[in-house]
């Protein structure tokens, strides 16, 4: 049985690559991930093909675990595994709960990372792992610090283990937009003002599209719009000391630059 799954899949770009995927690709299932049932229920009865729904919070080891269970359970052949599942936080890191912070690394690390593992063994050659990172990888980024932090590990970590998977025939790729236009700032956004400068909102299905073309292309890091690629040029180039001043300048920040 082949399947693909998604994590995040209840809204923003998890959903929108759950419906391109189902699009492209002869499914036999497609496996949606996220809290929100209802949401994922929504989504599954618009998809062509059939769908099994794990409202679970990747947060929690037993939801892992869970996963786990379900794939040795099926030994399904997992063509595609999609890890969009994630949220960060704009706001002073001394002020923010060490809770919300913790829960960040839970699940834009550790999460992404145990479904990656524990879905290799079920993949063969042609399978494709695709991880969201973001332009908060190429940088250390103040006032969005444990999220850039985390998206960081996402690009290392895939890069990496798109070569050791190689010789299987497997290929990961890191996906590192700039802002998008999705529930991700219902959720990131602070009243204290920490973030408010946004240069471009992309949407989410440009960011999608970009992505498999990148994949089928060979890459290991898709990077859409010509703005977004001369930031990460920049971020290459020039000392991060340097970054991060014009990031706390366009924040109105530069008070607090030491
Ligand atoms: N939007 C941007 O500007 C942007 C830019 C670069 C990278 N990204 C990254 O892209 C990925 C997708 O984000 P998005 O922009 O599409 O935002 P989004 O619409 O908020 O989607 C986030 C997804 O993660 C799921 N999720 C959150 N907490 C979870 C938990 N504890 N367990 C399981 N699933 C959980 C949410 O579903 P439930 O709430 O139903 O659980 C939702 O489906 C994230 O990793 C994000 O960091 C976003």
């Amino acid at each position: 049985m082949s399947i693909a799954v998604i994590t995040g899949a209840s809204s923003g770009m998890g959903r929108d690559f759950a419906e391109e995927i189902a699009r492209i690709e002869d499914l036999d299932e497609i496996w949606l991930i996220a809290r929100r049932e209802d949401k994922l229920k929504e989504l599954a009865g618009s998809l062509p093909c059939p769908a099994r729904i794990f409202a679970l919070d990747l947060i929690e080891q037993q939801s892992i675990d869970s996963y786990a269970k379900a794939l040795t359970e099926t030994a399904p052949e997992i063509a595609y595994l999609v890890n969009a599942s994630g949220f960060g936080r704009f706001a002073y890191a001394p002020e923010v709960p060490l809770k919300d912070d913790l829960d960040m690394i839970d699940l834009n690390v550790k999460a992404l990372t145990a479904l990656c593992f524990l879905s290799i063994p079920y993949m063969k050659p042609g399978s494709y792992i695709i991880n969201m990172g973001s332009l908060s990888s190429f940088q250390p980024v103040p006032y969005i610090n444990i999220y850039g932090a985390t998206k960081a590990y996402v690009l290392s970590f895939t890069r990496a283990l798109n070569v050791e998977l190689r010789p299987l025939g497997i290929r990961a790729m890191a996906v590192c937009p700039g802002w998008v236009k999705t529930e991700f700032f219902d959720h990131a956004v602070t009243d204290n003002g920490a973030v408010t400068y946004y240069n471009k909102l992309w949407e989410s299905k440009d960011v999608i599209v970009k992505a498999m073309k990148d994949l089928k292309k060979g890459k290991d890091v898709s990077v859409l719009g010509a703005g977004v690629r001369f930031q990460v040029l920049l971020c290459k180039l020039l000392p991060h000391r340097l970054v991060m001043k014009v990031w706390m300048k366009q924040q109105k920040h530069s008070d607090r630059t030491a």
